[in-house]
């Protein structure tokens, strides 16, 4: 069933664990989260950078792609449809209006009073059709579909500020992860992390959790993290698993068994992640 964030998110919060977030690339990767997550029982956010939506061929082939994948498998968790890091209005307002049902308005790289203007109309807008809205402050670091940049950690006062004056559901704090690849140990501000829960008391998003140890994730869901973002454990394990396919199998050229070849490495990662993080078994 597609639904917003919003429920899974507070319950998540309230009884300490996180809520996954799987990025998907394609239809493959979205079959295979889905089959994962209903296996393990587990509510799932499926996100989809603006990039990968392109890639797929827009909002509207991955709003349908996954809705007839949840009705084809007989999904019966509660899936969310999540756009990642849309970067304006317009690009939250298109993926709202094809069903979309959850979006992050990624207005980190304005000032705090720019971000929280770009954020509320978001918000506005969302409302209307039931879509709950994430948004980011400081800067998460690392590449995103193509960009790169450095960590700006988050300051608590313009966390508060942000969401008493937006009311959105969920808040990226950056607080030292990632995106992509660490170089070097990941360095999270759990004291921060603290204190902007009990501040704001909201859902907290933890971006670029991929190579983030196990205890690190832990701790971070005792601090008020209720939602991790994995996309590029999920890249490297398949990649790494069809690469050695190939090169074993040189004369293979059928794409659904080239494709498939990831398939069971991938799935062990979503549930080891669903497990890591407790939301295995909470539906
Ligand atoms: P990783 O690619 O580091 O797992 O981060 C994913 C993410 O945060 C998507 O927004």
């Amino acid at each position: 069933m597609l639904v917003n964030t919003r429920d899974m998110l507070k319950r998540a919060k309230e009884e300490k664990y996180a809520i996954c977030q799987f990025n998907i690339n394609n239809l493959e990767w979205t079959r295979f989260i889905l089959e994962e997550c209903e296996i393990n029982k587990a509510p799932v956010i499926l996100g989809v950078s603006y990039g990968a939506s392109k890639y797929m061929g827009g909002f509207n082939t991955v709003f349908n792609m996954v809705e007839a994948l949840i009705k084809d498998l007989n999904i019966t968790i509660p899936v969310a449809l999540h756009l990642d890091h849309g970067v304006d209005f317009q690009s939250c307002k298109e993926a709202i209006d094809v069903g979309f049902t959850s979006v992050m308005i990624d207005a980190s790289k304005n000032p705090l009073n720019k971000n929280i203007e770009i954020t509320k109309k978001v918000v506005d807008y969302a409302k209307t059709f039931d879509v709950s809205v994430e948004a980011e402050i400081g800067h998460i670091g690392g590449e995103e579909d193509g960009i790169t940049g450095n960590i700006l950690y988050a300051e608590v006062e313009d966390c508060i500020s942000l969401v008493k004056e937006t009311n959105i559901d969920s808040l990226a704090p950056a607080l030292g992860s990632v995106h992509g690849i660490y170089k070097g140990e990941p360095n999270l501000e759990f004291n921060r992390m603290l204190e902007i829960k009990e501040k704001t008391n909201i859902p907290l998003v933890l971006h670029g959790a991929s190579g983030i140890p196990e205890s690190d994730i832990q701790k971070a869901i005792n601090r008020g993290i209720a939602k991790i973002n994995i996309n590029t454990e999920l890249q490297i394990g398949w990649s790494t698993e069809v690469r050695s396919f190939l090169n074993s199998n040189p004369n293979v050229y059928d794409p659904r068994l080239i494709i498939k070849a990831g398939e069971s490495v991938f799935k062990n990662i979503v549930k080891e992640k669903l497990i890591l993080t407790g939301s295995a078994n909470r539906f």
